[in-house]
């Protein structure tokens, strides 16, 4: 875990509120009727003028500047012109690099009226997060946040994705150590001050159990249930914690 420079600081600081920026301007998009494409080039066309790169375009091959996962599908959902519709929930993930640095986040949004089952999935997921980084402190193990996100999904009735892990970050979007959402207190490594990690629990309605679809992107639940996703990059000091997508 490479620890960061206070100059580094302030710019994952910038990439982060890019990053929070484009969400806020995706969530004013959503709604029954727009195309994930026309969700993406309009992210994108944001995250550019703000000074920003979309750091997932090309990423590994990826083809796209956003994630955009539709009800079943957990993450890496390619937008495409597909139609968004009344009830679905869609989980837009946004990764940002500026100057060298980045920042990468998600949320998952309803689409005008959804039911009762799909808020409440939103919403613990959202939850989760909060709850996994009261146990978040420089010096502590990892794990402590770990099994409590995993805890207050599964007490909650839902369940963890186990194959996906959020990740350090910095001056690569995907950096050590990984994060997962699940776990033994006592596990992982201890957490280092002056450094970020990017925390994205993914919450399953049904089985915890995914599928990776033919594009080798599109990750979906096995039973088809929908998922949800909330995730912040989050900078870790001496004595405090700050959400840098907030
Ligand atoms: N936000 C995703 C993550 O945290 C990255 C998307 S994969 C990409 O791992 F290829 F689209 F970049
Ligand atoms: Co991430």
């Amino acid at each position: 875990m490479k620890q960061l420079l206070p100059a580094e600081i302030v710019l994952m600081k910038k990439a982060g509120e890019i990053t929070k920026n484009a969400l806020l301007y995706a969530e004013t998009l959503i709604q029954p009727g727009v195309t994930t494409n026309s969700l993406d080039k309009l992210i994108s066309e944001y995250i550019i003028s703000h000074g920003g790169k979309p750091s997932f375009k090309n990423y590994q091959g990826y083809p796209k500047s956003t994630c955009i996962s539709i009800n079943e599908v957990v993450v890496h959902g390619i937008p495409s012109e597909r139609i968004l519709k009344e009830g679905d929930i869609v989980s837009v993930d946004v990764g940002v690099e500026y100057k060298g640095f980045n920042g990468d986040a998600a949320r998952t949004f309803p689409v005008g009226k959804i039911s009762e089952e799909k808020q409440k999935l939103i919403d613990v997921t959202k939850q989760s997060f909060f709850e996994g980084i009261k146990n978040l402190k420089a010096g502590e193990k990892l794990g402590k946040m770990s099994s409590a996100i995993q805890k207050f999904v599964e007490n909650n009735g839902f369940s963890v994705v186990r194959e996906m892990t959020g990740h350090g970050i910095g001056a690569k979007m995907h950096m050590n150590p990984s994060v997962p959402n699940y776990g033994n207190e006592n596990d992982g490594p201890i957490v280092q001050a002056n450094t970020c990690l990017a925390i994205e629990p993914m919450v399953n309605m049904g089985t915890r159990k995914i599928f990776i679809l033919e594009d080798g992107w599109t990750t979906i639940t096995q039973d088809l249930q929908p998922s949800a996703h909330y995730e912040n990059t989050v900078l870790i000091l001496e004595n405090e914690i700050e959400i840098l997508t907030l």
